[in-house]
């Protein structure tokens, strides 16, 4: 007898930067377990992530963060459907582990393998907390690697309309927060000191550019924050660490806002959800909603756990694309900077 949808089950696997996951998800919304092994100690010593280091931790890890994620679902693999795994973008030696992972387990169990886009993943993220939510909508996807604004058409239709020219906004938390000595990871150790400081302390730039409305760029406010503190260094002036941090924020999260809801206001999208690292920051989240009440638009973000990398996600958007019949050989490859409509069948 076929099975009804809401009791498919996939297996999520998750290793495109520092964090080795796992999870189950029952009829795609239902998440029986999550397992994140994070690698951030390691590479905090080192001031970021080592791609190297990052697949070694990946390969030590992988087996007992996916037996977990099965244990605590109390399902084994052989009740699973289907394995959906992350094959891109991300650090290639990292994604390699993760891919090689679920080829072995799909086709040791004779499972089909469905391969999923970390960013598609992001934004399915937000279907597990807000039953109501259903494409067709907009999404500020924030990461530490992608800015984009994207229309959600179907759950596996996607549109960018708009993506940074220069540095992801989480990129750039993670560089200013190194440059005024917060070290690594910097998005949200930014968005703790800024709650002391005052996010008009410093006007720094909110960049525009010009032609296309619904772009991004933060390489400016960046630099910005790099020469306020060099002349600070030049005039033999401390500077005040949370005043530079709010401030910072600010210039980025106004930039965030606005360009999500006055893009949302020109296509007529009546409902924004929030994905990716970024999406977990304080500020951006009062301020989206103080902006989406006054255009009488809808928000949705995840919880700030589900908002960083997890592999609740992938199992979600792994399930849409099962359920939509997107199947993948095992000749599935890692694909480092797969573009967001490239993936799929
Ligand atoms: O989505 P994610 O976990 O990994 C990528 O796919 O890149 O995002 C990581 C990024 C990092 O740049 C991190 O500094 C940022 O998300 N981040 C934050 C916060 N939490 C994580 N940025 C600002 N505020 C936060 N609370
Ligand atoms: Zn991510």
């Amino acid at each position: 007898m076929k099975k009804a949808a809401e009791d498919i089950l996939i297996l999520g696997i998750e290793s495109s930067c520092d964090e080795t996951a796992a999870a189950v998800v029952r009829g795609g919304r239902e998440v029986l377990s999550n397992v994140i092994s994070s690698q951030i100690d390691i590479h905090t010593l080192y001031g970021g992530v080592v791609p190297e280091i990052a697949s070694r931790k990946h390969i030590e890890k992988i087996n007992q963060v996916i037996e977990e994620a099965l244990e605590q679902a109390d399902v084994t693999l052989a009740e699973i459907d289907a394995v959906s795994v992350t094959y891109g973008p991300g650090l290639v030696g990292a994604l390699l582990v993760g891919v090689g992972e679920a080829k072995a387990l799909a086709y040791a169990a004779g499972k089909p393998l469905v391969g999923v886009h970390h960013i598609q993943g992001h934004i399915a993220a937000n279907y597990i907390e807000h039953p109501d939510l259903e494409p067709p909508f907009l999404c500020l996807v924030v990461s530490g690697g992608h800015t984009h604004l994207i229309q959600v058409k179907t759950y596996t239709e996607f549109e960018v309309i708009g993506c940074t020219h220069d540095d992801a906004a989480g990129e750039a938390f993670d560089k200013v927060a190194r440059a005024i000595g917060l070290g690594y990871p910097g998005g949200p150790k930014i968005d703790r000191v800024s709650k002391q400081g005052n996010p008009h302390a410093i006007e720094f730039p909110r960049a525009k550019i010009s032609g296309s409305e619904f772009d991004f760029s933060f390489s400016g406010v960046k630099s910005a924050v790099l020469n306020y503190l060099n002349q600070c260094e030049m005039k033999g002036e401390t500077f005040c660490q949370a005043d530079v941090a709010a401030s910072f924020q600010q210039a980025v999260v106004d930039v965030l806002v606005g360009r999500a809801v006055s893009a949302a206001g020109k296509l007529g999208e009546k409902r924004i959800a929030v994905a990716g690292g970024v999406a977990a920051n304080s500020s951006l989240r009062q301020q989206m909603q103080k902006e989406c009440e006054r255009e009488q638009i809808t928000l949705y973000y995840p919880s700030p756990v589900l908002c960083t990398d997890n592999a609740a996600m992938i199992a979600v958007q792994g399930y849409y694309e099962y359920m939509a019949g997107i199947r993948h050989g095992l000749d599935l490859n890692a694909v480092p900077n797969l573009k967001i409509d490239e993936a799929g069948s």
